[in-house]
């Protein structure tokens, strides 16, 4: 009986290192998953709507909006040469996938008065698969 419980114990263990495995794999393996490059696909979509105004590798130039290349855990308004708002240098905030979320859902709601024209991503998934997308992208 005991030894049926720790079987189970064991091979649940299991399943839950393999799901945990899986999730982080976009940054380690060398072939994801077909799951994560379907999130991919779907955030470099979700992209298309940013391009117009943001370069995402390094040396590319600011556009409209500023070159996006090694956001992730910097603090916003952070790039030289780039002329932002003041509501966004005062903002205090760092980009991480917390507040690119709620910058992507809707930038004017975060960030009363900044120039970012653009009105935002409603749909949660989307904006995971972007962030997703953005994390690889702009490393
Ligand atoms: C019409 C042009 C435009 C579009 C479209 C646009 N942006 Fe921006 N973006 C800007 C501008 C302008 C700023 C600077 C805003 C300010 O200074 O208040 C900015 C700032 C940012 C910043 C802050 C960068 C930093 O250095 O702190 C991020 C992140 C960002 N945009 C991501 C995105 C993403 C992701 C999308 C697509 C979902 C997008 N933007 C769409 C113009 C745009």
């Amino acid at each position: 009986m005991f030894k049926r419980r720790a079987i189970t114990l064991f091979v649940v263990t299991l399943v839950a290192c393999f799901a945990s495995a899986s999730s982080v794999s976009i940054v380690s393996a060398a072939e994801p998953s077909n799951e994560d490059a379907a999130v991919l696909k779907r955030g470099k979509l979700m992209f298309l709507q940013c391009r117009a105004c943001h370069e995402l590798a390094a040396g590319q130039p600011n556009k409209v909006g500023p070159n996006l290349h090694g956001m992730m855990k910097r603090p916003a308004a952070a790039v030289e040469g780039f002329v932002y708002t003041d509501v966004l240098r005062g903002a205090g905030l760092q980009w991480d996938k917390a507040t690119l979320d709620r910058w992507i859902e809707r930038p004017s709601a975060l960030v009363p008065g900044t120039t970012m024209a653009f009105a935002g991503i409603a749909n949660e998934a989307d904006r995971r698969a972007l962030i997703t997308y953005l994390e690889l992208a702009t490393r």
